[in-house]
């Protein structure tokens, strides 16, 4: 029987030999990230409208036979340059014409709830703007079931545990806001609570006191957007009139010192929104974002993507260039990642296992 060459052979039974690690070798803080996962984290901030791609904008107009008013995707993208709030919302509800049955509805969740859970999202608080799909003949049922059908499967499909919140647009009445939140409390939605959103300047909290009372009585739970674009007021406002339980975004609380001193003591949740407040002309660029301020002053925040198709990126995106841009240490990450855990409406037992695996998760 003929032999292989051994030399080939010796070097092999080399390689496989097993290696000490090298006494340089990285402390297990400074292993790279693809070794930990991405960090833990509950997304609280995040319009599952805004998660609608341009590819998936393009699918679905082809699926409901829509004509789009760009010749192709280069030109949909070329559209993504905001000059502010009014000039993304434009856009942004522009695009819903594609959203038409329960499987767009149902399709563009489960793309969201796909990149979500590789960009270490655990928990979702996912808002939906059920007028926004009213206005264009879309039934209540078709949004929210569509979205919610989906929902219910999202921990075991995606590990990924879901609330529903349904925000509504405050450059509308507070009556036709009241008239379809006793829709959705009549057809028994799956929602765990209500929010605000929409253009937010000369559309303050003081409107909508009705709204937030009738979905307190409901056992609703309470966000509101406030100090984006509206003054430190708004976010007084939103807490003494509206009583809501979170702010989002927030970040025009550091002008007013007084009101971040209450926010610190009453450790209200921000959720916000760093690269949406860069592509909205918020602040200017990322190194000018008061995130860091933020964190000095004590401030209960968290890092959220808002809208990400629209704004460069997921929640990972956010943290990877928060790190990068502007030198965010790995302590203030992991604290926020805890911070959106705390903050978020899941039950006590949801949220423990949770800051658990964010203990264990080596970062
Ligand atoms: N602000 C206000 N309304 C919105 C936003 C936002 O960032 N995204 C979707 N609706
Ligand atoms: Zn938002």
């Amino acid at each position: 029987m003929e032999t292989n060459d051994g030399v080939a052979a010796t070097g092999d039974a080399a390689a496989d030999s097993p290696v000490p690690p090298a006494p340089e070798s990285p402390a297990f803080a400074e292993v790279p990230e693809e070794v930990h996962g991405p960090l833990p984290v509950a997304e609280l901030h995040l319009h599952i409208e805004g998660t609608l791609e341009p590819g998936l904008i393009f699918d679905l107009a082809e699926r409901n036979g829509i004509q789009l008013p760009y010749a192709d995707l280069d030109e949909l993208r070329s559209r993504y340059e905001f000059t502010d709030l009014q000039s993304f919302l434009d856009l942004y509800y522009a695009n819903m014409a594609v959203l038409r049955t329960k499987q767009d509805f149902a399709d563009m969740t489960r793309a969201y709830l796909a990149r979500a859970a590789l960009a270490g999202v655990r928990h979702a608080e996912i808002m939906l703007d059920p007028q926004a799909h009213l206005s264009r003949g879309v039934a209540l049922e078709t949004c929210v079931n569509g979205v919610a059908s989906v929902l219910a499967v999202s921990e075991e499909e995606f590990g990924i545990s879901t609330l529903l919140i349904a925000a509504f647009l405050r450059d509308l009445t507070e009556d036709a806001a009241l008239e379809v939140l006793e829709k959705l409390l009549a057809m028994n939605a799956p929602i765990a609570g209500i929010g605000l959103d929409s253009a937010e300047v000369g559309n303050p909290p003081a409107k909508f006191e009705r709204l937030f009372a009738r979905a307190k009585d409901a056992g609703l739970r309470r966000t509101a957007h406030a100090g984006e674009e509206g003054p430190p007021s708004y976010i007084i406002d939103a807490l003494d009139l509206l009583d809501v339980e979170r702010i989002d975004h927030g970040i025009r609380c550091m002008e007013d010192p007084d009101l971040v001193e209450r926010l610190v003591q009453e450790l209200t949740p921000l959720t916000v929104c760093p690269l949406s407040n860069v592509r909205l002309r918020a602040v200017d660029t990322l190194a000018d974002h008061p995130l860091p301020a933020m964190l000095a002053a004590g401030l209960n925040v968290s890092v959220n993507s808002d809208d990400p198709a629209y704004f460069g990126g997921y929640v990972d995106d956010n943290f990877a260039q928060l790190k990068s841009v502007i030198g965010l240490s790995e302590f203030d990450c992991v604290r926020m990642a805890a911070n959106s855990i705390r903050s978020s409406f899941a039950s006590e037992e949801r949220k423990s296992e949770l800051l658990a695996e964010l203990a264990a998760s080596g970062h």
